[in-house]
């Protein structure tokens, strides 16, 4: 089990250390001056409610073609391509090996995204679905990083049911949480109709695929030798270290004094003080899904980007 409360030990020493050399002013003596990046700003970014909006958009097309892609083989453009306004179809999605409950459940959330994408379309106006990136090596990429070492053979989201949740797990707990982010800097009645009721059944995915995962969590993800628990903590360690803003994600099964009040080990939904649940700013939302740790570098699910002028500015001005 101490390998699972790994990622939670490295998050809090890390801030910490590097926090602790600053403050001894240890820095390099050339005599000249070394630029040193400023801290990661978490604060909220300005933009009209549309903009807001079209940040979590860009993880609704994500999530659509993902899921559309793992139940039925085939994307948005087979079922409604309008909503794509224009934008390259994804790369790399197929066709997922399920079996019965995983398949009924994600061809459920596939129309749920469809439909969360054109309910933001009708309120709001779309943006041009970016280039997605769903290809296994995509998600693969994401699994070496969480376990520290190139995995053989490497993972594979479309493979079995199980890989397919612990790729899913990445997926709508970003944009929960980009809601929950949202929803203060909203300013009228319409959008925050509309993303209160996107938010109400985003957290419902992200619990469904928790609860499947929190079902067997104690399993070993072969042939890597890990548990469904451990890979949830190190995929949420990946994110709190990539979003630079604390500990905002946990995995199902965390050390008890970060579990519900401080009382048990287990974490079927990801929640904070007062077991709230966790709010993200579009900068870290970008510095995730990127995989770079930087809004400003495209990457990872997104290789030329988000859409929408908030991730648009972020790429345009470095
Ligand atoms: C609220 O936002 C919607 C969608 O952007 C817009 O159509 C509507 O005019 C706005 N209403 C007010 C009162 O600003
Ligand atoms: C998708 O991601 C994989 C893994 O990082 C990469 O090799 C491939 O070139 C990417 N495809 C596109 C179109 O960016």
């Amino acid at each position: 089990m101490a390998r699972v409360y790994l990622p939670f030990v490295f998050l809090g020493v890390v801030p910490v250390l590097l926090l602790g050399l600053a403050a001894a002013g240890v820095e390099p003596d050339h005599g000249y001056h070394v630029p040193v990046a400023p801290p990661p700003y978490c604060g909220p970014v300005p933009g009209s409610d549309a903009d807001l909006i079209h940040v979590a958009m860009n993880l609704e097309f994500l999530e659509a073609e993902f899921f559309l892609y793992g139940a039925f083989g085939k994307g948005l453009d087979s079922i409604a391509p309008y909503l794509a306004k224009g934008g390259p179809p994804p790369v790399g999605g197929q066709k997922a090996e399920l079996d019965h409950l995983v398949w009924s459940i994600i061809a459920e959330f596939a129309y749920e995204e469809v439909g969360h994408v054109r309910a933001i379309y009708e309120r709001v106006g779309g943006i041009p679905r970016p280039l997605l990136n769903i290809s296994k090596e995509s998600f693969a990429d994401v699994f070496d990083v969480a376990l520290g070492h190139k995995l053989v053979p490497p993972f594979d989201p479309y493979a079995s049911s199980i890989h397919y949740l612990l790729a899913s797990y990445l997926l709508p707990y970003v944009g929960l949480t980009g809601y929950v982010g949202a929803i203060p800097h909203l300013s009228n009645y319409t959008t925050k109709d509309l993303v209160g009721r996107l938010l109400g059944v985003e957290s419902g995915q992200d619990a469904v695929i928790r609860t499947l995962l929190y079902e067997r969590a104690f399993d070993k993800v072969e042939p890597y030798g890990v548990t469904v628990a451990e890979l949830t903590n190190k995929l949420s360690w990946v994110r709190n270290e990539l979003g630079k803003c604390g500990l905002k994600d946990k995995g199902v099964i965390v050390p008890k004094e970060l579990g519900p009040e401080g009382k048990l080990e287990t974490e079927v939904l990801s929640s904070g003080k007062n077991e709230l649940a966790y709010s993200r700013t579009p900068q870290e939302i970008f510095r995730i899904v990127y995989g770079s740790g930087n809004e400003h570098v495209p990457g990872g699910f997104y290789p030329h980007g988000g859409n929408g002028r908030i991730a648009r500015s972020f790429l345009y001005h470095p």
